[in-house]
């Protein structure tokens, strides 16, 4: 992917976060953007059967993706969402992706140790979670919020045989879940 595609979707999750009213939270998305590995990493494994966006950069595009249909869901309003929950479990739902898979050569990924032991999703929440333990005394964050963007993270592939440990049970969760796929499964989906 070519430095301009990156800042077209760089632009498209910065002005996501534009739209969190929570100030916390936009430091928290904020955040995905000091590992340089957000920008390089796949989103998937080319020879997986759901591979997507198997290529540099593709974690970024997918990311993009899936942001921008949460954000068009928050705004149509037919069901109305926590669009602060909903967008930032958004941004961080595939962030332990980073972990998942190592470069081999140019567009080529192998998958890693943390691939078979640990999993993007549950590496998403920690590194969510972490992000979380790490703000300042005067930075509050309601236990409430980080618990239903933390189940918006984990629940994200929408079944437990898909991976993830729980099911969606919150409106945000179940909007991540619908972006992902449609953004996942697209390459395999007829018009
Ligand atoms: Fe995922
Ligand atoms: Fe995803």
């Amino acid at each position: 992917m070519d430095f301009k595609e990156k800042q077209k979707y760089t632009a498209i999750i910065r002005n996501a976060i534009k739209k969190i009213k929570n100030p916390v939270l936009v430091k928290l998305c904020e955040k995905v953007f000091k590992d340089p590995r957000f920008f390089e990493a796949p989103a998937s494994k080319s020879s997986s059967r759901h591979a997507h966006q198997s290529y540099d950069g593709g974690l970024l595009q997918h990311t993009a993706e899936v942001v921008s249909i949460v954000v068009k869901l928050c705004e149509n309003k037919t069901v109305p969402l926590d669009a602060d929950v909903a967008i930032t479990a958004a941004i961080w739902h595939d962030v332990g992706k980073i972990f998942d898979y190592e470069c081999v050569d140019t567009n080529t990924y192998n998958p890693t140790k943390h691939y078979g032991y640990v999993r993007h999703l549950s590496r998403s929440y920690g590194e969510f979670f972490s992000a979380c333990k790490s703000l300042n005394r005067d930075e509050n964050l309601d236990d409430a919020t980080v618990l239903k963007i933390s189940h918006a993270i984990l629940g994200h592939h929408g079944r437990q045989e898909w991976g993830s440990p729980v099911e969606p049970d919150t409106k945000e969760a179940y909007a991540v879940h619908a972006a992902d796929m449609l953004s996942a499964h697209k390459f395999n989906l007829h018009s």
